[in-house]
Parts: structure tokens; sequence; C-alpha cells
């Protein structure tokens, strides 16, 4: 059976997006090749995509403002095509058809795509730190919609926590090796893209490779970064655990980057002049066994494949709703059903920090003769509520108790069925126009790792938002966030770098787990129990504390007003004898 799609426009799109990765990058063909066909066509779309857009970003017969300005227009354009499922440009029409037919989120795309408009003004990089959050803000995204596509094909790449460093360290690697590749393309029109820090290590090899001149100090650099590169890309753990279908393709992408750096370090001085490339036979000799082996794989696991779209001129549902690629004007959130207004705090007498214990889920389904799950649904639309009055409010910090490490001891229904509705919240990102930084707090390696996924992307991709910083509390316990703690100090001392006798409160709070979280000036829990439940211990020792009696889903954002205001008629003393010694 044919899996081809039936408008002839939209087959022709996607052939000019296979061609384009054969001709373009042989080596990303050959791995799509490795995966079953019918995924092929959506992988093609997705690599034609992002190279039209660097190619845009790219193309120095134009002025960098006019490349911005052609990168802007095409994610514009992208954007305001998603949900209509096509495009007069055919890369952008495959991808917005990848896009609906199988459910993903190109959103995920925007900071990947915005810092291809960035980067027409060129880059340089002081060190490792930097370099590395640049290429991983770009590859993750894309690397994120092909584990999507797997996933909604019923082969999830699900990353193991554990796993997950070596995950972005092999895309380190690939970026690296890339660079590597396109030396002598990117000295040509002046650009170098490695960190200073490397380069110092080699005096001189910055301006020998600025005058493309092979000297000693140069050859150590690409001995020293090829010699990184391998260590990067060689990651054993990787694939431990993983359907054997994608792993056959990490595990040949490995060797076929191995076999580049090869090619990279035999160049010499060509690499200066030319892009190196392995040998046809050394392509063969990794290829040939890795087909087999990926047919093999892939026959293990039925694939589940979405159904085509109707023709691109019936009116479709949007995929997602359409908005600016790039904009960063955040919309206001939407004002109290009830037309409420916030209450005027002067910004001096805000707390900095409200965290707040959301009980009375359970109790709240219990009055109602409903299941438990019913009462964590409802809480879900309190949190809206309080953040929208956080917004409104104008607070900097609102830190939630979600999911305690004590809760892992409730019945296993309940807890699949808080950690279900966590992920949907997640996934549907409610606060995704409004200026919310998203941050997770909580124990690493026990979450499931797509909800682990989803929580570190929201993460990322908010990163830059300077409103409010919601932090979700989940798996999270003060002890454990206290015994980490200790743990990084222990450390610090064994290494000699910390004195036992010297450490101070200030060295405590620099290795907490977040460190830049400011101390909790406002506590507030629902549900009718005045405790604290292991939350926040370092953090809220200073708090104000405030209890109240609803239960957590009859919460809404006036209750958040009225703690705030309640607050700002405390006297803080903080130990001494004056009301408010300390700035607010
Ligand atoms: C708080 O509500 C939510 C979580 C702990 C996840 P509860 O589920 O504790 O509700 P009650 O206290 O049983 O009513
Ligand atoms: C605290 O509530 C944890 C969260 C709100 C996530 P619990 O309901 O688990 O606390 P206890 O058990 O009543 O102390
Ligand atoms: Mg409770």
């Amino acid at each position: 059976m044919s899996d081809a799609p039936a408008d002839p426009a939209l087959r022709a799109a996607y052939r000019l997006c296979r061609r384009r990765t054969k001709s373009e990058d042989p080596a990303e063909y050959a791995l799509i090749q490795l995966v079953p066909a019918p995924l092929r066509p959506a992988l093609h779309a997705l690599w034609a995509a992002a190279n039209a857009l660097d190619d845009l970003g790219d193309d120095r017969t134009a002025p960098a403002a006019e490349r911005a300005a052609r990168v802007e227009a095409w994610i514009t354009a992208l954007h305001r095509e998603l949900p209509t499922g096509t495009s007069p440009d055919p890369i952008r029409h495959a991808l917005v058809d990848t896009a609906a037919r199988w459910r993903l989120d190109l959103s995920e795309l925007r900071d990947a795509m915005a810092q291809v408009r960035e980067d027409t003004d060129g880059r340089s990089f002081t060190d490792w730190a930097a370099w590395r959050t640049w290429g991983r803000d770009n590859l993750l995204p894309w690397f994120g919609q092909v584990r999507a596509i797997l996933d909604r094909a019923g082969v999830p790449v699900a990353l193991r926590l554990d796993t997950r460093e070596a995950y972005e360290e092999f895309l380190d690697g690939v970026r690296l090796t890339d660079i590597l590749t396109d030396l002598s393309a990117d000295l040509a029109q002046g650009d170098l893209l490695l960190p200073e820090e490397a380069l110092a290590l080699h005096p001189g090899s910055a301006d020998d490779l600025a005058n493309r001149r092979w000297s000693p100090a140069v050859s150590a650099l690409v001995t020293d970064l090829t010699g990184r590169a391998r260590r990067w890309v060689a990651q054993e753990t990787l694939t431990r655990g993983m359907h054997p279908g994608p792993a056959t393709v990490l595990q040949t992408m490995a060797a076929l980057l191995h076999a580049q750096l090869d090619a990279v370090e035999a160049a010499g001085p060509a690499l200066l002049r030319a892009r190196p490339r392995p040998a046809l036979r050394t392509r063969v000799r990794i290829l040939a066994p890795a087909r087999t082996r990926a047919a093999l794989a892939w026959s293990l696991t039925p694939l589940t494949l979405p159904p085509h779209h109707r023709s691109p001129d019936a009116p479709r549902q949007p995929a997602a709703p359409a908005r600016p690629a790039t904009a960063r004007a955040f919309r206001r959130p939407p004002p109290h059903p009830s037309g409420e207004r916030p209450p005027v705090i002067p910004p001096a007498l805000l707390p900095a920090h409200v965290a707040v214990i959301m009980d009375g889920n359970g109790r709240w389904a219990q009055q109602r003769g409903l299941p438990r799950h019913a009462g964590h649904r409802a809480g879900a639309h309190a949190v809206r509520e309080v953040v929208h009055g956080a917004l409104e409010i104008g607070l900097a910090h609102l830190t939630l108790y979600t999911f305690s490490t004590e809760n892992w001891h409730r019945d296993t229904e309940e807890v699949d069925a808080i950690l279900g509705l966590l992920r949907d919240e997640v996934a549907e990102d409610p606060f995704r126009d409004l200026d919310v930084r998203m941050r997770w707090h909580g124990r690493a390696g026990r979450l499931p790792p797509d909800l682990a996924d989803l929580l570190q992307l929201r993460e990322r991709t908010t990163r830059g938002r300077t409103g409010l910083t919601l932090t979700m509390c989940i798996d999270y316990g003060g002890r454990d966030e206290i015994t980490r703690t200790a743990a990084a100090l222990a450390r610090r001392v064994r290494a000699g770098h910390l004195d036992p006798d010297r450490i101070t409160d200030e060295d405590f709070a620099r290795h907490l787990p977040h460190p830049d979280m400011p101390d909790v000036d406002l506590l507030w829990r629902t549900g009718n129990e005045q405790r604290t439940s292991n939350f926040l211990p370092w953090h809220a020792a200073y708090a104000e504390l405030h209890f109240t009696p609803g239960l957590w889903p009859d919460t809404d954002r006036h209750h958040l007003w009225e703690a705030v205001t309640a607050y700002t008629h405390r006297q803080r003393r903080h130990g001494t004898t004056n009301p408010d010694p300390l700035p607010r």
C-alpha cells in the first residue's frame, strides 16, 4: 500500500526535500534511510527546513540585515501557514504538512529559529559553556521533533534521565564535528565558531586561522578539538535500553561521525581549503551492515502511521494557534471571570517570593463523591488562576508544591493520575504567551522520562523571560534538597576547594540545586492544615506563614491577592527588635 499523499504538489514538495537532503548532506540522508520508509518524508522535511533556514541566514551575497529580514520573513510565513496546512514554498509546504500529520508542536522550534536570525550578526563565544548553550539551543529542539515523530509512530525514544547528559553531549559532538568539517567554508566568510577558551590554549591559532595559515598551533588545536569531539560522540550508555531501531540509527551516526573526524585529522593543511570527507569505502563499510541491522530492528515493532490530511483546499482545524515565531510581545493574563481587579500593592511591599502548598484536592473530590483524580484535575485549573493573579500584581517568584517525595507513597493509580495530569498541563503549555519563566525543582531520575523531557523543554524555551518565575516542585522534598546540598559541599571539601571549618550559610546557599532562588517571604498553605510538609526548609526559614481553610481546587486569584495583602500588614523582624529591619 502506498503511503504517499494524494496531493501532487505535496508529493513534489516532499520529493524536493528528499533531493536536497541527499545532495547537501549525504551522511544525513544515509541515516534517514535507516528508518522505515513511511517515516522518511517527515524527516526529510525537517532536515530540509532546518537547512533552508540556515542557508537564508548564511547567504553572504546579502548584507547581514537583509539576511536577518529574510529569515524573519520565512519564520513569520511558516507560522501564518501552519494552521492552513499548506504553503506556496515547497519546503514549508512539506514542513507544515508534517507538523499537521504528526501533531508536532513547531513552536518548540521558535527559539532555535530565532537563533538563526540572531546569528546573521556573527557569533563569538568566550568559553565552552557559552558555546554549548548556543549549540544545544539550536540542535535539541530539532532532534526533539524527530523524537516526537518516533513517539507518535509507536517507537518512543524516551531518554532515561541518567542518559540525558550523554545525549546532549553527543549533540555537542555532532556540532563540533560539523564545525571542524566546515572550517574552510566558515573561514572563507570570516566566521570562526569556536570558543576563545579553546583557541587560547594554542596561542597564535586564532590569527593563523583567520589568515588560513596551517601552523603548529593550528595543528595542535585541531588535534585537541577532534579528540574532544570523539569523546563527546562516544556515548556507550546513550542507547542502553533504547528500542533497537533508533539505537541502530544513533550508533551508525556515531560511527559516521568518527569516520568524519578521521577525515578531518587526516586532511592536515587541506582542512583550511576544502571540506574533508571520508572515503566511499569507509562509508560503505559502516552503512551496509547498519542497513541490515536496522531492517531487522524495526521489524520488531509495528508502526502506527497517522492518516494523511485531506486536500489542502479543504478547510482544516488549526494544528496549533498561529503566533509570531519570534515576537517577544507577551499577552496579558485573561482577567478574573468576575471582572475583579488586582489590588494595587506598591512594589516595595510585595513579597519577592510566594510559595504555595496546594492542599485539599483529595477532600474536594471526596466531598463531591468523585475520585481523587477529579480533585487534582480541578486543582490544575486553580494553578492557572493563581499564576494569572501573580502576573497581575507583578510578583517575581511563585513556587508551587506540586508533588512531594512523600507523595510516591500514595496508591499507584493516584500517582499515575497526578503525573498524567501534570504531563497534559505541561504539554498544553497554558502560559506560553505570558511572560512566565518555568522551572522544575525536584529530584532527577524518578519522574517518567517524557515528563522530565517536557519540563526541561519548557525550562529551556522560557529561560529568557523576565516576568514571573514559576517554579514547579515535582518530586520535591526539603530533606532531599538539603541532603543533596550537603553532598555537593562534601564533594567540594574532598576536592580541597572548601575548608569544612569555614563553611558559611552563603556557601551552603551557593550549593543548593537552585542557588538563585530567593528566600520565601510568604508561605501559603490551603486545605486547613497547619504544617509545612517538607517544603522549602532552607528558603522558608524566615517566611511569613499563611494558612487558609479553603481547598485548593476552590482557590482563585483573589485568594492569592488576599494572602499578599495580609502579608503587607505583617511586621518582620528577622531576630531584631525593629520591625522590617531588612529591605523588602
Ligand atoms: C494536594 O492535595 C495535592 C497533592 C498532594 C498532589 P491532596 O491530594 O493532598 O488533597 P487532600 O489533602 O487529600 O485533601
Ligand atoms: C503536601 O501535601 C504536598 C503537596 C501539596 C504536593 P500533602 O497532602 O502531601 O501533605 P501532608 O501529607 O498532608 O502533610
Ligand atoms: Mg493533602
